[in-house]
């Protein structure tokens, strides 16, 4: 049977970092789905197209060129910003479903991220595992990763765009964030990623 290991959590908690590691450790292919989002909201903003219009970004999702999603831009925080915005549309939503179920077919199995994953794309996954952290730690975290590479951002500023994209992100109507009724919570708010990793394995390990 196929390993599919749905990876699910809010913004900033570690989810991308785990999921990659988890990846390589069972030799699956990963698909990190915010990507997906995060270039229909940078497509519509470089085009001038309205981030409320869901017929616009829905049109743009469902010609969305899928084998650009490495530009390393897409990961910044505007990207997330512009993401989350059009990501409530279920037009958008739609659109990229296909791409997403076909990626987590694979025959060996695949590890994908994202918010919706165990509870829409796949529902059938072998594991599910919903990171969590306060938002607190993951402002921290998001900013001393922002300060590394040189960036001048300040806490506040940081865990406000958190609590902001949290209340996006789980108050939408369609495919809202949250955890599947089957999907193991790991709260890595007092965890390094090591032990993160070391934990999400040993679901893992008991599922398959
Ligand atoms: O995981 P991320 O930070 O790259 O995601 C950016 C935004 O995209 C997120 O705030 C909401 C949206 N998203 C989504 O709605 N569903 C997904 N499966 C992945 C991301």
């Amino acid at each position: 049977m196929p390993l599919t290991i749905a990876i699910d959590g809010p913004a900033a908690a570690g989810k991308g970092t785990l999921a990659k590691r988890l990846a390589e450790h069972y030799s699956l292919p990963y698909l990190d789905t915010g990507l997906l989002y995060r270039a229909v909201g940078k497509l519509a903003h470089e085009q001038g197209i309205d981030l409320d219009d869901p017929e616009a970004t829905g049109a743009l999702a469902a010609k969305l060129d899928t084998s650009h999603l490495d530009d390393g831009s897409l990961r910044g925080r505007e990207a997330g910003e512009l993401a989350s915005r059009v990501a409530v549309h279920p037009q958008v939503r739609n659109a990229l479903i296909a791409f997403q179920k076909n990626f987590a077919a694979r025959p060996d199995g695949a590890v994908l991220d994202g918010r919706d994953i165990g509870t829409v794309i796949c529902p059938e996954a072998r594991v599910k595992i919903f990171v969590t952290a306060s938002p607190e730690v993951r402002a921290r975290r998001r900013t001393d990763e922002l300060v590394a590479k040189g960036r001048h951002v300040d806490y506040d500023t940081i865990l406000a765009e958190v609590r902001e994209r949290d209340t996006r992100d789980a108050g939408r109507a369609t495919a809202p964030l949250k955890p599947a009724d089957d999907a193991h919570l790991l709260d890595t708010s007092k965890m390094d990623i090591e032990t993160a990793f070391r934990a999400a394995c040993e679901l893992i390990d008991r599922a398959a």
